[in-house]
């Protein structure tokens, strides 16, 4: 089959289409999608750096996420049938054909493209883990969120407004005009602004309620120092721009505020009820026309290197996919 092979971890340029990549087998409690589109995430760049958290040694067929059609299910496999359409995460998204655990996997909605779905997974559920479970935001607070015109970063906005919370969005300017759309009150520049200056201005002194961070180094320091000091929430999901530190000093002086660590797929394995919680608030979501089909930006997979360089370098916004 064709796919996008990781052939070393020299970033994006590492990625080479092959054609000639086996067609995986399903294993007990698997099923065999054939990908209609794949979603491109951060985690992508980050894999093909080797800087994500116990991510695979090259070569390796890239990609996390996609949504098909189920053509082959392994042993144990009793929910998920052959023809039924589906999104999940998994590894070798990249690629004509792919491996999902079922148990784990979402089906596409009824009236929805495969390409429509990208995103249910990684993007609306890491997003409202942020917020609700997490975050615990409610009506009238205000929240910081970073990198807001990309693809969690959107999903992340169009809900916390949906909660009643005011939205501060930081963004790279050119993305503004697109998160005010969406419902930011206040836009802040990412690259520029002191964000947390800019914060405690638009917040009367007293910093955001809450924070979601996820762009890393200068921009998690910014975090803490933007939130409101006692109560403030700042809830960790990405290191796009390197790691930061807090020290136990910092939380006892300086910024007595919650830190709070997330990743999407310890979540799933390790508190799998709040997982399941989540799923059902975003399905009352979709119902309620709040999560809407998603509009990814598509390309063929054979621009899977270039999508992934524009990715890193902050040039785009909301959600991406690939085409096998
Ligand atoms: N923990 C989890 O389970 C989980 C799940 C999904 C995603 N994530 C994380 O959430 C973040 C968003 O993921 P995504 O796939 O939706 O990507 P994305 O937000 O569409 O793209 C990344 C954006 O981050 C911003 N950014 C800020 N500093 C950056 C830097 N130094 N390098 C690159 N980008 C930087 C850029 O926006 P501006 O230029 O506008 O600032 C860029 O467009 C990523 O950090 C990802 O790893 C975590």
């Amino acid at each position: 089959m064709r796919a996008l092979l990781q052939t070393s971890l020299h970033g994006p340029a590492g990625l080479r289409l092959v054609t000639d990549a086996p067609v995986p087998v399903p294993g007990p409690g698997e099923v065999l999608i054939r990908v209609g589109a794949a979603g491109v995430n951060y985690a992508d760049v980050m894999r093909s750096h080797g800087t994500y958290e116990g991510g695979p040694a090259a070569p390796f067929v890239a990609g996390l996420e996609a949504a098909g059609e189920v053509v082959a299910a392994g042993p144990h496999v009793t929910a998920v049938h052959v023809g039924d359409h589906v999104a999940g995460t998994g590894a070798g998204a990249f690629a004509e054909y792919m491996l999902l655990n079922a148990a784990a996997l979402t089906p596409v909605p009824a009236g929805w493209t495969d390409e429509q779905a990208l995103g249910l997974l990684l993007n609306w559920a890491t997003a409202l883990a942020a917020l609700r479970p997490l975050g615990r935001v409610t009506a009238g607070e205000t929240v910081l969120i970073t990198a807001a015109a990309g693809a969690v970063g959107q999903a992340a906005t169009r809900l916390a407004v949906h909660y009643g919370a005011t939205v501060i969005a930081a963004a790279s300017a050119g993305k503004h005009d697109l998160v005010r759309e969406l419902g930011a009150a206040h836009v802040l520049d990412a690259r520029t602004a002191d964000v947390a200056a800019g914060t405690l201005r638009l917040t009367a002194g007293r910093g955001a309620d809450l924070v979601l961070e996820s762009a890393g180094g200068a921009s998690f320091r910014a975090a803490l120092a933007a939130a409101r000091r006692v109560t403030g929430r700042v809830v960790v999901y990405g290191v796009a721009g390197g790691d930061a530190t807090v020290s136990n000093r910092e939380l006892n002086f300086t910024h007595p505020v919650h830190v709070i660590g997330l990743h999407l797929g310890i979540l799933i394995d390790t508190a799998p009820d709040l997982y399941a919680a989540l799923l059902t608030e975003l399905s009352a979501l979709r119902a309620a026309g709040v999560l809407t089909p998603g509009t990814p930006a598509v390309h063929p997979l054979a621009d899977g290197p270039e999508v992934l360089a524009a990715l890193q370098s902050r040039t785009t916004t909301g959600k991406l996919a690939l085409r096998p």
